[in-house]
């Protein structure tokens, strides 16, 4: 359940804001967050009639949007979408790389080119917006006030490549090629020109594509520190922190947010069996003669 922001509405007034994948799932639910703080939103998406659709629900909130059809994988689309969005609304000040693509495969039924695809949409996605929007989001760049900042990008990226996952190779990949753009254009972007670059690795957020799927039933909430899926509004929170002024500090960093799932593992014993077991070696161990050696407690 969603909770009041802790955001001052304000925090983003003035800024502009374009998000790849920003019509549905975790992307709309940041569009809508930038949006009711004070952004104007521009949402790039390929289906046109979810991008319309999303337009029309922020618009009706009273907030400025507008939307592209549009593909990250084809360089002329992402060229219009920044485009178009700084000719609209004069500016852009934040980009949310949210748009990627994923199924669950075993690694030998993917062909090179499924392996491809999500690279194509995730990685090389991800770089082709961030190569549009940085003559933008530059201090100093066009459409800019000669006192602001350089702006910000959140790439959103996952956890899969933190360890490994089953039947999504191509998605680890390619999530690790997304923070590695992170941290290169953070010591790149941000010593030039001051752009802050950040990514979001969520767990599964509740009523997406990611959670429908990819999250297999019976592992389901299993072994989940929380014990439960996290909110759109949750990614939306942290986007607000690293885009806003509350994170103009933060640079080149991905910051998890999935209740700790990723460190999840399986109980190897219950807490009273371990509180047993663990008396009775202890208690070994002491009565134990110096010397004995450990294979002989
Ligand atoms: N298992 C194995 N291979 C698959 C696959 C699956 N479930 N789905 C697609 N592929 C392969 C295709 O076979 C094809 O490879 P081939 O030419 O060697 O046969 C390749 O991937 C491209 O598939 P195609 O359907 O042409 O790609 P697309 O551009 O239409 O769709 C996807 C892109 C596949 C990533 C699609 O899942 C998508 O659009 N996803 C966006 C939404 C999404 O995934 N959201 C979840 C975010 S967590």
């Amino acid at each position: 359940m969603a909770a009041d922001s802790p955001f001052r509405p304000e925090i983003v007034k003035g800024k502009v804001a374009l998000l790849t994948g920003g019509a549905s799932g975790i992307g709309y639910g940041i569009s809508l967050e930038l949006g009711k703080h004070g952004a104007s939103i521009a949402l790039m998406g390929r289906r046109k009639h979810i991008v319309d659709s999303a337009v029309s629900s922020l618009r009706s909130l009273g907030i400025p949007a507008i939307g592209f059809a549009g593909d990250v994988r084809n360089g002329e689309d992402a060229a219009r979408a920044v485009e178009g969005t700084v000719k609209h609304f004069g500016r852009l000040d934040i980009l949310v790389n949210a748009a990627a693509g994923n199924f669950l495969t075993p690694a030998e039924h993917l062909s090179p080119n499924g392996f491809k695809t999500v690279m194509d949409i995730d990685a090389v996605g991800t770089f082709t917006m961030c190569h549009e929007a940085v003559k933008y989001l530059k201090r100093g760049g066009e459409g800019r006030d000669p006192s602001d900042a350089g702006g910000a990008i959140i790439n959103i990226s996952a956890t899969l490549h933190y360890t490994a996952s089953w039947y999504q190779i191509h998605v680890s990949a390619a999530k690790a090629a997304v923070d590695s753009l992170t941290r290169s254009l953070a010591l790149e972007w941000g010593t030039d020109y001051d752009i802050r670059v950040n990514g979001i690795a969520p767990g599964p957020i509740q009523d997406t594509a990611g959670v429908t799927k990819l999250v297999l039933p019976n592992i389901t909430k299993q072994n989940h520190p929380l014990f439960r899926f996290g909110d759109k509004w949750d990614i939306a929170m942290s986007v607000l922190y690293l885009a806003s002024d509350a994170g103009k500090f933060v640079n080149g960093t991905t910051m998890v947010v999935d209740g700790g799932q990723w460190l999840s593992k399986p109980r190897s014993l219950g807490k009273d069996q371990v509180k047993q077991l663990s008396k009775v070696v202890e208690k070994r161990s002491r009565e134990a003669p110096v010397g004995v050696p450990k294979s002989k407690l």
